[in-house]
């Protein structure tokens, strides 16, 4: 990624309600053994409960490692996928619980863009039928007006808009991904989920495809859901980043604090890769945090702290007690034993008198676990406040 201008970046998420709030969400998808009797042998735990929000008109990054979950994220929000469980409150009302008619209004109002701009649009239509087609079935428009709209929408993206009647293979990939926004504009969404956008595009018209969607954010106010696989992309798309490992959240903070003072292990190895974030945030290291292995499978995931089989300060808690995702300042939430800066990290748990145990993990009889470990979406105004482990307040 190269040249991506900051002129347009979302707005911060401290002043708006939210557009959308996720809680607890999970997906899993059925193993089943073969045969007649597809018997389900075991879960694909895709997504496991994850809990965010989304202020209006703001932009959220979810990043993560291949088979993290973040594209089935973004299609449990848009209803591609039934969730498991969990709710998805789009304007306070929950989409997980709508019968597919009821959702038919809705889904107006979040769509979106796909990877990859090849597979993506219908082969056969033309552009105009691609863009016309939604305007169409939802009515926005009189049917002798949508062509008059199609060219709108092209030329808001930056196309011709006399190339209504030509069909996607007459376009590279980048202007086909410039149809694949002017079509989830059509509709007038308040949200957009941007499920990698520009991964599949030349690294050369990255920036433009990115800068097309900051604009097009500033000009109709829509909230982005914005999925990207490293954390250069969103960096300057995002005011707020959720990282994934697993099917997990694992850290969530605004974008000053989470490139410059990341606080989870996995988080600072995936920083640690992006060549032009500022050393600061990895400890004024140039080097590179190498993430040994592959990310084990869902199906069977680690016990305790999923990243611990990765982690170079994975302890015996680790492995035992599942890490909250705990709130450790204003805006940042972090789930791990031992948060802190890179070569900061505490000697013991953070996290033991909250839960109940000892240091290695094991229940301890005399203490309480506190009841107030509800991940939540959003931030509260009192957090856990690191060098005193103590309650702060905003
Ligand atoms: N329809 C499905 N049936 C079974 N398993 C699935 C299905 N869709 C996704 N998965 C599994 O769920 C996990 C999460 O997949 P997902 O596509 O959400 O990851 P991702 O973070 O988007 O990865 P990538 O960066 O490769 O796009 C993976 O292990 C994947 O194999
Ligand atoms: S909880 Fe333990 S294994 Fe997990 S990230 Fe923190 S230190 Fe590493
Ligand atoms: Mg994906």
């Amino acid at each position: 990624m190269t040249e991506v201008s900051d002129h347009a970046a979302a707005p911060g998420p401290d002043h708006t309600d939210p557009v959308l709030k996720v809680h607890n969400l999970r997906k899993y998808f059925p193993v089943k053994s073969s045969g007649l009797l597809q018997r389900t042998l075991a879960n694909v735990q895709a997504v496991d409960g994850v809990s965010f929000e989304i202020p209006q008109g703001s932009a959220l990054g979810l990043v993560g490692e291949s088979g993290c979950g973040k594209s089935t994220t973004g299609r449990l929000i848009t209803r591609l996928h039934e969730p498991t469980s969990g709710s998805i409150e789009f304007e306070g009302r929950d989409m997980a619980k709508l019968k597919r008619r009821e959702l038919l209004p809705l889904r107006r109002e979040v769509q979106m863009i796909f990877q990859d701009p090849y597979s993506s649009l219908n082969p056969r239509h033309t552009v105009g039928a691609i863009i016309g087609t939604p305007l169409e079935v939802h009515n926005v428009v009189p049917k002798k007006k949508v062509l008059e709209r199609v060219r709108e929408l092209l030329e808001v993206v930056g196309l011709n808009p006399e190339h209504y009647n030509r069909y996607p293979s007459e376009f590279s990939g980048g202007q086909r991904q410039r149809i694949g926004i002017a079509r989830a504009l059509a509709l007038q969404p308040k949200l957009l989920v941007a499920d990698e956008p520009v991964s599949a595009l030349d690294v050369s018209i990255q920036a433009q495809v990115v800068n097309l969607l900051q604009d097009v954010q500033k000009e109709f106010g829509i909230a982005f859901l914005f999925i990207a696989h490293d954390l250069a992309v969103v960096r300057h798309f995002c005011p707020e980043i959720a990282v994934m490992y697993l099917g997990k959240i694992v850290e969530i903070a605004d974008r000053e604090t989470l490139y410059n003072r990341p606080h989870h292990p996995y988080t600072q190895a995936l920083l640690s890769a992006v060549p032009d974030v500022k050393q600061a945030a990895v400890g004024g290291r140039r080097d590179r945090i190498m993430l040994e292995g592959d990310v084990p499978s869902p199906i069977n995931p680690p016990s305790g702290c999923r990243f611990r089989t990765r982690c170079s300060l994975a302890k015996e808690i680790c492995a035992k007690v599942e890490p909250p995702l705990l709130q450790i300042g204003k805006r940042h939430k972090v789930a791990c034993h031992f948060p802190g800066e890179l070569g900061k990290h505490p000697e013991t748990p953070i996290t033991s008198r909250l839960l109940g145990v000892d240091e290695s993990g094991n229940p301890d009889p005399g203490a309480t676990p506190s009841p107030d470990l509800s991940d939540g979406p959003g931030f509260a105004d009192t957090w856990v406040d690191l060098d005193r482990r103590t309650v702060a307040h905003g």
